[in-house]
């Protein structure tokens, strides 16, 4: 499926749904039925402990059970919260720090995801477990997608 398409159907997808959750969920399944080659798809959100410590919590996804907590700035995810920008790591070993929560993983796209204020809200993150599997375009695609996400939370 091309990203124009791809992109098209989202929108049908989550349009004048308003639940973020129910939003997130189907978003995660749609990735993970028509992007090939992955093992892992889903979402990653911001949230604060007790203590005021910022973190990524799990949230909808789809793929093998995968870590709970990410702390701020650690990992692929942290490090594209944190930095508010977009990464593509061809392969996830080489990243400094990376949090492997499923071996299988070998390379990685993660994108952040904004508030109505533009602060990260979240993450859009994709596996798979054959290095470089992700493109230029597929990142450009998937950042489009990221946005038709962030618009109907
Ligand atoms: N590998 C990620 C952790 C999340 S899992 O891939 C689902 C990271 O380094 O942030």
């Amino acid at each position: 499926m091309g990203y124009e398409l791809w992109e098209k159907s989202l929108r049908e997808l989550v349009r004048d749904v308003p639940w973020p959750v129910a939003n997130l969920a189907n978003a995660s399944a749609f990735i993970f039925e028509t992007v090939e080659r992955l093992n892992w798809a889903g979402f990653y959100l911001v949230r604060q402990k007790e203590s005021g410590e910022t973190l990524l919590v799990l949230g909808p996804f789809q793929g093998r059970p995968a870590c709970i907590e990410i702390p701020w700035g650690r990992g692929v995810c942290g490090t594209a919260a944190a930095q508010d920008r977009p990464l593509k790591v061809d392969d996830v070993h080489e990243f400094p720090g990376h949090i492997a929560c499923d071996v299988a993983s070998a390379s990685e796209v993660v994108i952040p995801l904004h508030g109505k204020d533009g602060e990260v809200i979240g993450v859009l993150d994709l596996d798979s477990p054959e290095k470089a599997r992700f493109t230029e375009e597929d990142l450009e695609g998937l950042i489009r997608f990221a946005r038709v996400i962030e618009e109907s939370l």
